[in-house]
């Protein structure tokens, strides 16, 4: 218990450290702002000491919500920073949904939902639901429609940093397909404060820049968006949390006795689609599809596991997962016995780095996205033991933003706040409790 309220100390004083008052920067230099589902993880995590200020941090990220429902990927809060994309590369004001903020024109992965339903049933905040409900809503609702590309009741995202895993080896053909004629002149903020073996390579940067530019030109016009965008792709990893937030959405329906009929809808339609898009039984994986040449991405990555954080794949798919993939010593699991948690993308990828970004570390997050998919399927075993690796890992190594997937040295930003977040719930959450 001694050393319970030992970490529990230092963690919180991590999250303080990037505490604004109104919101929680990511990291302290690097991310300088306030980003969507980092928030969500970061208002779980203060939630163990503060509820009043997870519920603030929830406030501020919907303070930047678009008027057709969008829910930005960063809201600037008029912090004033070296960050780049700054807030007026974004040039959002040609978009006539756009909030009095400064925000970004993309979105991220919707985990929001999620997080609210199990604040309140941790700790009753009924009036806090009530007074958020409609956003969460109209969020759902938008990416439902705005992102439904092909009438499959599955959404899509149109830019790399909207899946969360930026430079994913998922995306590398995609974008190497991109050949943009101009690409607007930029300075990257993000090699500034993390060695560049650690973050994105040149090539997929410059199409990051290049789809901004696009989406700038087009007025954020989400029709106009679907049918322009050169990437456009149904992400298995969105999908699932969308799915598992459809389902908490309305549970927080039901609390609140608001009607559930569009959700069922969307719940429905996305349950008939999901198998027959991304279910790959040839190799027993999900895979990304890409609407653009209507093909599957066969690139083997931790997003695999996601439907089991949803609870969208059967038993046997389940037992597939784990048994040919997760606990494979030439994909997953290292050979050595020791894991340091599950790396990104399978060491069988010929475009599996150890430090890079979302080439391969081990990432805090997807760690636990992984371990609370397998309780839900009852591998509490394994769940339990990449839980203790993960605590492990940040004992040695502190809250890094992410991991070298072979010896768990820590990478990226210093003092990363979902990091300690994710940590924090570990300790004080008993696992399978009360989550669903
Ligand atoms: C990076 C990550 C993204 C995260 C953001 C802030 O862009 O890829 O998932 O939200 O950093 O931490």
């Amino acid at each position: 218990m001694a050393i319970t309220l030992f970490v529990r100390g230092l963690i919180n004083s991590s999250i303080r450290m990037n505490d604004t008052g109104v919101f929680t920067k990511p990291g302290p230099h690097q991310y300088p702002h306030q980003w969507n589902w980092d928030s969500a993880l970061i208002a779980l995590g203060l939630s163990h000491f503060d509820l009043p200020r997870a519920l603030t941090e929830i406030r501020a990220l919907l303070s930047g919500q678009w008027q057709d429902g969008m829910l930005p990927h960063v809201v600037y809060h008029q912090t004033p920073s070296d960050y780049f994309p700054d807030p007026a590369f974004w040039q959002i004001e040609n978009s006539p949904n756009a909030p009095r903020f400064s925000t970004s024109g993309i979105t991220q992965p919707p985990l929001l939902a999620t997080i609210v339903r199990r604040l309140h049933a941790r700790q009753p905040i009924l009036e806090f639901v009530e007074e958020i409900y409609p956003s969460l809503l109209e969020w759902h609702r938008w990416l439902h429609t705005a992102r439904d590309a092909d009438g499959s009741g599955l959404v899509c995202i149109i830019h790399p940093w909207e899946s969360g895993t930026d430079d994913s080896p998922r995306w590398l053909e995609l974008l190497a397909a991109i050949q943009p004629e101009t690409v607007p002149e930029f300075q990257r903020g993000d090699t500034r404060y993390v060695p560049a073996l650690e973050r994105p390579h040149r090539a997929e940067y410059e199409r990051f820049i290049h789809l901004i530019d696009v989406f700038r030109k087009l007025g954020y016009v989400p029709a106009d968006l679907l049918v322009h965008s050169p990437f456009l792709v149904q992400d298995v990893l969105f999908n699932s949390i969308l799915f598992c937030a459809d389902e908490d959405l309305r549970a927080l329906a039901l609390l609140l006795n608001q009607p559930t009929d569009a959700i069922d809808v969307w719940l429905s339609r996305m349950r008939s689609s999901f198998d027959a898009r991304f279910w790959n039984d040839q190799m027993g994986l999900y895979y990304d599809y890409d609407l653009r040449s209507e093909r599957s991405i066969q690139v083997n990555t931790i997003t695999t596991f996601l439907p089991l954080f949803a609870g969208v794949a059967s038993n046997a798919q389940a037992e597939r997962l784990i048994n040919s993939h997760l606990t494979n010593p030439s994909e997953y699991a290292s050979q050595d016995g020791i894991w340091y948690g599950v790396t990104t993308t399978a060491r069988t990828e010929p475009t599996w780095e150890s430090r890079r970004y979302w080439r391969g570390p081990v990432w805090i997050i997807t760690n636990w996205l992984v371990l609370e998919g397998l309780q839900r399927y009852g591998y509490d075993d394994l769940a339990d033991r990449i839980r203790q690796d993960t605590l492990h890992l940040v004992e040695v190594s502190g809250f890094r933003e992410y991991y070298d997937a072979r010896d768990g040295s820590g990478c990226g930003s210093e003092n990363f706040s979902w990091s300690a977040a994710l940590t924090l719930e570990l300790l004080m959450a008993p696992p399978n409790a009360e989550n669903k």
